[in-house]
């Protein structure tokens, strides 16, 4: 049977290290970038990287994120949108070419 392959975004560590172990564990084989090789603030970094995919993904876990709590007045903008950017706009950025066309890929997002 072919081997699966997922494609595990920041698990670097935390909940997308865990994941990453877990699906090894069971025969996946794990793409985990590091943030230098994707990194969710730029888009430029995410179209190379998804570009230099060697084959499709099966399994998509978009688990990297920023959880920035405070008062919302206490913000800045540009820590909002560096928020929105990586939680929100950053997964739509991934998914789009990411998923088969067949609607196969198996995507979890952690939010
Ligand atoms: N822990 C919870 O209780 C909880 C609850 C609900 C939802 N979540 C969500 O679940 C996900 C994982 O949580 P966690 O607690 O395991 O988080 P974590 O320990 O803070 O790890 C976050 C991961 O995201 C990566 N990351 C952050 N900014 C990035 C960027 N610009 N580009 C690429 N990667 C980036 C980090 O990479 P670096 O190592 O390079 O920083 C790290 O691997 C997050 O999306 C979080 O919001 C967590």
């Amino acid at each position: 049977m072919k081997q699966k392959i997922a494609l595990v975004t920041g698990a670097s560590r935390g909940i997308g290290l865990a994941v990453a172990e877990c699906l090894k564990k069971q025969g996946v084989k794990v793409l985990a970038p590091a943030r230098q090789e994707l990194d969710l603030l730029s888009e430029s970094s995410i179209d190379s990287y998804l570009a230099g995919l060697k084959q499709p993904v099966d399994i998509l876990v978009n688990n990297a994120g920023v959880n920035i709590l405070g008062c919302l007045e206490e913000l800045d903008d540009k820590v909002i949108e560096e928020m929105v950017q990586i939680d929100l706009l950053a997964p739509l950025r991934v998914v789009r070419p990411t998923c088969s066309r067949d609607g196969e890929t198996k995507i979890r997002q952690n939010r």
